[in-house]
């Protein structure tokens, strides 16, 4: 199997079968994990995200590997009881969880989670007010590709929004934050899920990851308007923020 220096493998197959069994194994402390290992930042971060979808009351919105459901319930508030938000994962402990979660909000009755690959979104274009992606972009085999799906699906000026973990570069801050990333949570995650590998997967992926000003032209190149990006708690997450274009006419 090709791998990177760093083993995390990158054809389209290894790496998606790599990720699945990943989250498949640590689906069921995934949330208490992302509240211990962010320092509870994770719920502001889902927050200001949604706040940049400019979603009204009644809108429908996506969520991209949707996970454990917390982005749609974020997105669900924003839309309110006469909207609609999809999610959509590839995993099913994932979404068995997620299922769990929405079920005991108010939020239940207008969040649908579905299995699905970002790779390959079951929607027809133009069918959402807003497409989101959380901490996922660095797990998908093509990320170009989730970003234009997510495009294909939005509206004509709806927004296309991925919160991720980025590249922070305050130099002292940025050393701190690298020794935690890569030596302090593996060992956390190994005390909660029994294995280390799960958790020094994530900075391994960070590592070979976009820069976000290199997502940011991405946003660009897949042709998403006014593409740009808002750095967050020292520039550990961003929040990458595009509008999805007019049809162009043929003439
Ligand atoms: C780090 S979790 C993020 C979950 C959630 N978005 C959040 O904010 O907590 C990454 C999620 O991406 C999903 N995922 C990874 N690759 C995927 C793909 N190609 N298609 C669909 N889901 C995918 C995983 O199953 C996992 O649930």
């Amino acid at each position: 199997m090709k791998k990177l220096e760093i083993d995390i493998p990158i054809q389209s197959k290894e790496k998606q079968r790599y990720v699945y069994e990943i989250f498949s194994k640590i689906a069921h402390r995934y949330d208490l994990l992302n509240t211990i290992l962010s320092f509870n930042r994770d719920k502001y971060w889902r927050k200001f995200a949604v706040s940049r979808c400019d979603l009204k009351e009644g809108n429908i919105a996506l969520d991209v590997a949707c996970g454990t459901g917390m982005l749609c319930i974020e997105l669900a508030k924003a839309v309110g009881s006469r909207g609609k938000v999809i999610g959509i994962d590839f995993c099913e402990n994932m979404l068995e969880i997620g299922k769990r979660n929405i079920s005991k909000t108010e939020y239940k009755d207008i969040i649908d989670l579905k299995h699905g690959n970002a790779m390959e979104l079951p929607f027809d274009d133009n069918t959402f007010d807003c497409a989101t992606i959380g901490f996922a972009l660095r797990n998908v085999p093509d990320v170009e590709r989730a970003i234009s799906e997510m495009k294909r699906v939005v509206k004509p000026g709806g927004k296309v929004v991925s919160l991720e973990f980025s590249k922070p570069s305050l130099p002292v801050f940025k050393e701190l934050y690298y020794l935690y990333f890569e030596k302090v949570l593996p060992f956390i995650g190994k005390i909660f899920v029994g294995t280390e590998k799960p958790y020094s997967y994530l900075p391994k992926s960070l590592k070979v990851f976009l820069h976000q000003r290199e997502l940011c032209e991405l946003f660009k190149k897949v042709g998403l308007k006014d593409a740009h990006y808002h750095e967050l708690t020292g520039g550990i997450v961003c929040v990458h923020v595009g509008i999805a274009p007019a049809p162009t006419c043929k003439a």
